[in-house]
Formats: C-alpha cells, sequence, structure tokens
C-alpha cells in the first residue's frame, strides 16, 4: 500500500509532463519545460518555433538557433552570432552582444570558453587571457569565420561563476566580436572545436 501510494503520484506527474510536453520543431524534440507555444511546457521557459528552426530570444529581442538540449542536464545549447564577413563585427554587435532576461529562469552555464575580438586596451585589466598565446589566436588565424579579426587584440576565458552569467557584453571601443565553444578541451585541435553558448534552466519544481 505504501508503494502504491508512492507511485501514483509519481505515474501521474509523468504523464502530466509528458501531455503537457511541446511538438517537435523541425527536427529537435522540445521536452518540458520548454514552452513553444501558451498550450504546452511551461510559459516561463519560452523558446520559439520559427519556420521549422528552434530558436531562443535575447533580452535584446535576436532568436539564437538552438542547436541541441538536453532535458535530464536541465541545459541547451546555442549558436554563437556570425561574425560578418570581413569585419570584425558580431551580427549581434549593435544589440551590445548577447544578454538574457535576469527574470527568466535561464543562465549561461560554466561549461563556456569565449572568445572576444577586437578588444581595445582597457580590457587587458579583466581577468581574461589576452597573451598571444590565447585560443583566439589560432581561431583568427585558422577558421576562416575569424580571419576578419586577424591581428585585433583578442581574449579567451572561461565563462565561470566569477563573472556575470547573463551576458557577453560587446561595444564599439570595447570587443566588437566574439564566439564560444562548449565543452572545451585544451588537447582539442581547432577543426574539432564545438561551438556554442550553453545555457542552463532552473529546474521549474
Ligand atoms: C521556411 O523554411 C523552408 C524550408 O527550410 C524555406 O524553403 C522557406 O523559405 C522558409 N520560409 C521563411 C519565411 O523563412
Ligand atoms: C592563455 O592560454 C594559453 C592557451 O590555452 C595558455 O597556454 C596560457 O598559459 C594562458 N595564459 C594565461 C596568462 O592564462
Ligand atoms: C574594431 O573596433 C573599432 C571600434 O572599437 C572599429 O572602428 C573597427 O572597425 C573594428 N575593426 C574591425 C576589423 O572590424
Ligand atoms: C545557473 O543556474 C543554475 C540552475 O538554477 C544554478 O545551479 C547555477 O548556480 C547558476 N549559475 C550561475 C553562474 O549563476
Amino acid at each position: 500500500m505504501v508503494l502504491i501510494n508512492l507511485l501514483i503520484p509519481l505515474l501521474l506527474n509523468t504523464a502530466s509532463t509528458m501531455i503537457s510536453g511541446c511538438p517537435n520543431c523541425g527536427d529537435l524534440q522540445v521536452p518540458y519545460p520548454l514552452s513553444t507555444s501558451d498550450y504546452c511546457g511551461d510559459p516561463r521557459y519560452r523558446v520559439y518555433c520559427n519556420n521549422g528552426s528552434l530558436e531562443f530570444l535575447s533580452a535584446k529581442g535576436i532568436y539564437y538557433k538552438i542547436l541541441r538540449i538536453d532535458p535530464f542536464a536541465s541545459k541547451l545549447v546555442i549558436m554563437p552570432p556570425q561574425i560578418l564577413k570581413d569585419t570584425c563585427y558580431s551580427s549581434d554587435l549593435a544589440e551590445s552582444g548577447f544578454l538574457l532576461d535576469e527574470n527568466l529562469p535561464f543562465n549561461i552555464s560554466t561549461n563556456n570558453v569565449v572568445m572576444l575580438f577586437n578588444c581595445s586596451d582597457n580590457i587587458l585589466l579583466s581577468p581574461l587571457n589576452c597573451s598571444s598565446n590565447s585560443i583566439c589566436r589560432d581561431f583568427e588565424k585558422k577558421v576562416e569565420e575569424g580571419s576578419g579579426c586577424a591581428g585585433t587584440l583578442c581574449c579567451s576565458f572561461l565563462k565561470d561563476s566569477a563573472m556575470t552569467s547573463h551576458r557577453i557584453r560587446l561595444r564599439l571601443g570595447g570587443c566588437t566580436a566574439y564566439t564560444s565553444l562548449v565543452d572545451y578541451n585544451p588537447h582539442d585541435s581547432v577543426s574539432s572545436w564545438t561551438y556554442g553558448i550553453e545555457l542552463q534552466w532552473m529546474p521549474p519544481y
């Protein structure tokens, strides 16, 4: 009897979770609590299905494509913005980079190595690796997308708990482009880097 009393709420809970999951968006499953409409998921965890592409909306009104979702770890990975061809400007520079609404249950996880490009000298004061052997130099030299940033002052850093977990800031006169790697391992070659910005959500209960 005790076992049944324990099991029934557990089963009901599992069932309601499945019922309120959202339909797939393109090839991606949309697991609870993520929500693509008012009729599924938890509305605080809003994501957008735009023409078969699942997207995350920043506080600045920019949509970032969601590449993958791990519901068990409460994590998703979005695609970093493009660096515009023949420039060292990220496509979200005009919106000051990536910004998360602090009232939403998402933050930037500590599993990201961020690279900033075309930075001004005053950035050297912060705890970043802007040395000539920083991995951002490899991105400038070996990756086509980074070629417009070649020769600029660049820095890399682990987005860890010592940093704000709600933004990657860009501005003219600061740094004007960025990219990010998830699951970075110093032994990886440049061609095997995994680009992405990993976000984490607070479980709904
Ligand atoms: C929607 O996606 C389809 C297939 O990827 C594409 O052909 C079409 O142009 C897209 N429509 C819009 C409005 O983006
Ligand atoms: C900067 O990063 C490079 C490459 O990972 C590393 O070899 C170097 O020790 C780092 N320098 C500092 C000051 O952290
Ligand atoms: C670097 O940033 C400055 C402003 O801070 C800008 O004027 C310049 O065009 C940028 N360089 C590149 C290569 O985009
Ligand atoms: C991000 O959110 C997760 C889940 O709520 C939390 O465990 C973690 O401490 C937060 N990280 C930061 C850096 O705020």
